[in-house]
């Protein structure tokens, strides 16, 4: 057979394949938040969405993916203001949709958000997970260090040195409950807006960000222990303070 997968996924996954749905079917809606860790919970900032002074026009110019990072630690009120861009809920519907920062394809919203902090005030290092409905962190009870991940990341070193790295988590039944078989497409393409978000956001802020998909998925998933396939890392990013060119 000619045909890749690449191909096959396209064709398959076309609306007039969707099917009934598990929505359709009446199987119970995913919740819609999930927590993948077994820590304390840690209050975050208040979001003051008014942060910097930059226009959105000179961020989405000026905006560049940013690999070096100065050693500069990030406030847990910068950090709060991105995980806010990302996927801050600004409202949540009848029990049953949510409204983020994000769009997201039938407002399904399918990540979770781990953090792998490395400079944050007032954070020791290690694993969070953002819950988004609470605006609170979530510390974990395993550890997971820049480095352990900058490995499965193929040994992209800025992960390293990066202030913080944002790993997003696809639970996948939150989507294809609705779309079936192209969840899958909107899973990636929700993944895109989040992280344009954080790009901007850290451009107002001073900082800078650098998205990562090649990564090893087995390595990445086992990491976080995610099995791969219900739960599974969709995309990443990292971030820190730019340094202060002469
Ligand atoms: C889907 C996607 C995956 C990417 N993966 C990586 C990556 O793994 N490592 C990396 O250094 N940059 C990665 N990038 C950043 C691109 O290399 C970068 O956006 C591109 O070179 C253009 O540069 P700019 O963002 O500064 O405009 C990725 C970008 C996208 C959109």
């Amino acid at each position: 057979m000619s045909e890749t997968i690449g191909q096959r996924f396209q064709e398959e996954t076309v609306i007039a394949r969707l099917g009934v749905s598990d929505q359709k079917r009446g199987v119970p809606m995913p919740p819609l938040e999930v927590r993948l860790l077994d820590g304390s919970e840690i209050e975050l900032p208040a979001v003051d969405s008014a942060w910097g002074k930059t226009t959105l026009g000179s961020a989405i110019r000026s905006r560049r993916s940013v690999r070096e990072y100065a050693a500069l630690s990030l406030s847990q009120s910068e950090l709060a203001s991105l995980l806010w861009a990302t996927q801050g809920v600004a409202r949540v519907w009848e029990k049953v949709v949510t409204f983020r920062s994000a769009p997201s394809a039938g407002a399904r919203h399918p990540f979770e958000t781990l953090l792998i902090v490395h400079r944050v005030e007032g954070l020791s290092p290690g694993l969070y997970q953002y819950l988004a409905h609470e605006h609170r962190l979530l510390a974990s009870s395993f550890s997971v260090t820049a480095n352990e991940l900058a490995a499965a990341c193929l040994g992209q070193k800025m992960i390293e040195t990066a202030a913080v790295t944002f790993a997003w988590v696809a639970v996948r039944d939150r989507m294809t409950w609705r779309y079936g078989e192209r969840g899958y497409r909107y899973i990636y393409l929700d993944a895109g807006h989040v992280c344009q978000n954080l790009y901007l956001a850290c451009e107002a802020m001073g900082a800078g960000a650098c998205a990562i998909g090649a990564y090893d998925d087995a390595a990445v998933n086992q990491l976080f222990r995610l099995d791969g396939v219900g739960q599974f890392v969709a995309y990443l990013a990292s971030v820190g303070k730019k340094t202060v060119k002469a």
